[in-house]
């Protein structure tokens, strides 16, 4: 029988580099750097496995749809956009952080509702509805921590690993939201098609996360 293609979707940057180890101890190595080649596919020492690299916010997109049987996606990604149509077997314990709320150390008076810079709109609605508090949410892409220092958001929801990034903007984080890693993400028609391939390297990344936590 000839054996099935896999196509696994990472992002560069972070979750690419932390998943390497992983996937090595499983036996896959890409043959490019995705930063150095520029390449969006890449292949790897097996023939019949490939990894796409992709925007993060892209991986569960890409896998849902089946253009990748898996991938490696932040669980606040996943959170964000809703991951129902996605298998997530395995934590694979890389790429940890908080997502949280932060607050200038110096607060300014704030007049009406809280507004909250983000660009976790979902996640950040659905934590202050819980809450039972009105707030407005300003939804950005990127840098939120600036938006509190030029007046244009109270808090920030945004991820914390060391707090180095708060600190160096004077702003203090105030609540957790969730606790985030990152999950191995599977397309649930290809779990079934391709079961044995994909079982297997569940199985070997399920040994090598161990592997890590015991090092
Ligand atoms: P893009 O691929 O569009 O550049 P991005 O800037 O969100 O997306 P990364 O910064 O590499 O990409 O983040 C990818 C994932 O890594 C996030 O979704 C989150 O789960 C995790 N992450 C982000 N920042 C940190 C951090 N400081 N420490 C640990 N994990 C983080
Ligand atoms: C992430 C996040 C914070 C920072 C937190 O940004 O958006 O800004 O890390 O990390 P710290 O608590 O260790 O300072 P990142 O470095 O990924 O930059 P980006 O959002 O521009 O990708």
């Amino acid at each position: 029988m000839q054996t099935q293609t896999l196509t696994i979707a990472l992002s560069k940057g972070r979750i690419f580099q932390d998943t390497l180890p992983l996937l090595e101890q499983a036996g896959i190595v890409p043959l490019d750097d995705p930063v150095a080649s520029r390449k969006l596919i890449l292949d790897t020492n097996l023939a019949h496995v490939k990894v796409v690299v992709i925007r993060a916010a892209d991986v569960p997109t890409y896998v849902q749809y089946g253009a990748a049987d898996l991938g490696v996606a932040g669980k606040d990604v996943l959170m964000e956009g809703g991951s129902s149509e996605l298998y997530e077997p395995l934590d694979l314990n890389i790429a940890r952080c908080r997502l949280m709320v932060a607050a200038p150390k110096q607060p300014r008076p704030i007049h009406g509702r809280l507004r909250i810079a983000t660009k976790y709109v979902n996640i950040a609605r659905d934590y202050y509805a819980t809450k039972g508090e009105q707030v407005e949410i300003i939804k950005l892409y990127g840098a939120m921590e600036l938006a509190p220092l030029v007046g244009l958001a109270d808090r920030i929801v945004d991820l914390v690993e060391t707090g180095n990034t708060l600190k160096a903007n004077g702003l203090e984080p105030t609540e957790t939201i969730a606790h985030i890693s990152s999950r191995l993400v599977v397309n649930k028609a290809a779990m079934k098609m391709k079961h044995e391939p994909i079982k297997r390297l569940i199985a070997q990344l399920r040994d090598a996360v161990s592997a890590a936590k015991a090092a």
